[in-house]
């Protein structure tokens, strides 16, 4: 048995099974930049990375910065504060485009929803939600309520008060329209939605400032999710910058930790700042000095990388080197990208995913007819160029 194939078996053994994650594929044994090499040696291009490799993998900066915090200060018990929380606040702070806002940290996209929704729930007295039926805000029960109507019974109840719209990538007037009803009843605190879902359906003009008009004329906060859209992913630092509507709260999370570290983050309308005595999101490792220091490594590699300006370029050229090699023409913008799959592959993208892996690109599939597209905002022509071709190889085995 191969090294990569018996970690396989331990891990099989040893873990809860769960979907999405068992079985595994292979085991790692490096990553670096767009690349990830499992313990047999095999290389792959990792054009999926979990959404958390925009600066790539194991960045020498970022991994430099870390060595330095755990030499100096690795932890802070909550109630203490230390620097690198507060320079990171102020950073995410200084990139938001709407009125006074503060933040809050988790280790966790999930967890950091939990904290929007409470935060829309205390500012509004209400705490009925909308979001669309058939997406993903995370696992844990408020989060996973999001995400659909109906649910495993075997869960028990999940949060109250759930009301679910019609994506707008099936019908965007229909999820107006649903969306409009649902907060004519007063009682809806939050609609909670991804700007761009990560199935990579660009929303139709009008469609975001029409359900922020809705949402302010309600007092219903909006919270967009852009725990994978975010932090530059799709050209702009926030996706929600592409379609004219600023929302009352945003979350972050995934690249956020420089895909080594888990931090979110929740960026919020300053006016919300009115529950001192209750505990919104009194995580454990809140102020962690270590994840707050990835975060703020980030960021700057961020900046100093051109990273936002240079995910809408190399975005662009990866949709027209794709479109050569196989004459289709990814959906999305910036480096958040879906190919839609051929005839003979539709219905059959975990198969495709599959063929794409022998072929040497590591990516998932999106519903049943897609393909994510998810390189690094570091990724170079060359891998480009390097994708396209395997691409084109997966669909020609059909
Ligand atoms: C849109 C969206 N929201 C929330 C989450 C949950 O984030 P986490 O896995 O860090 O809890 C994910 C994770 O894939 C996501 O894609």
């Amino acid at each position: 048995m191969s090294d990569a194939a018996a970690l396989v078996a331990r891990d099989a053994a040893t873990f809860f099974r769960q979907r999405g994650s068992t079985p595994c594929l292979s085991a790692l044994r490096h990553v670096g930049g767009t690349w990830i090499e499992d313990a047999d040696g095999r290389r792959m291009l990792d054009f999926h990375g979990n959404t958390v490799h925009h600066i790539g993998h194991a960045h020498p900066r970022l991994i430099a910065a870390l060595k330095e915090q755990l030499e100096t200060l690795p932890f802070c018990p909550r109630r203490y504060t230390n620097e690198q929380a507060v320079l990171l606040a102020e950073a995410l702070l200084s990139h938001w485009p709407g009125p006074p806002a503060r933040v809050l940290f988790a280790t966790g996209g999930s967890d950091a929803i939990e904290i929007a929704l409470k935060l829309a729930r205390v500012a509004t007295g209400r705490f009925e939600t909308v979001s669309i039926e058939g997406s993903y805000h995370g696992d844990g029960f408020a989060a996973l309520g999001l995400a659909a109507s109906a649910h495993d019974a075997r869960l028990g109840p999940l949060l109250p008060g759930r009301r679910h719209v019609t994506p707008y990538w099936v019908d965007a007037d229909r999820m107006i329209a649903e969306t409009r009803a649902h907060l004519a009843g007063g009682g809806i605190a939050a609609v909670v939605a991804e700007p761009m879902r990560s199935s990579c359906h660009v929303p139709p003009d009008g469609l975001w400032p029409e359900i922020r008009r809705l949402c302010t004329e309600a007092g219903t906060k909006l919270i967009f999710d852009e725990i994978p859209s975010g932090l530059g992913k799709t050209g702009r630092f926030f996706a929600f910058e592409h379609f004219g509507a600023v929302p009352d709260a945003v979350v972050l999370g995934k690249a956020l930790g420089g895909g080594v570290v888990p931090i979110a983050a929740v960026i919020a309308d300053a006016e919300m700042d009115i529950a001192p005595e209750l505990a919104l999101g009194h995580y454990t490792h809140e102020k962690n000095p270590l994840t707050c220091r990835a975060a703020l490594e980030t960021l700057r590699i961020i900046a100093d990388e051109g990273l936002v300006s240079r995910a809408a370029v190399m975005g662009d050229r990866l949709a027209v080197r794709v479109e050569a090699a196989t004459g289709l023409r990814p959906r999305g913008l910036g480096l958040l990208r879906v190919l839609p799959l051929p005839a003979p592959w539709q219905g059959a993208a975990d198969a495709f995913a599959e063929a794409a892996w022998e072929e040497g690109i590591s990516a998932t599939a999106k519903g049943s007819s897609g393909f994510g597209l998810s390189p690094p905002l570091t990724v170079c022509e060359a891998e480009i160029d390097l994708a396209a071709a395997a691409l084109a190889r997966a669909i020609a085995r059909r």
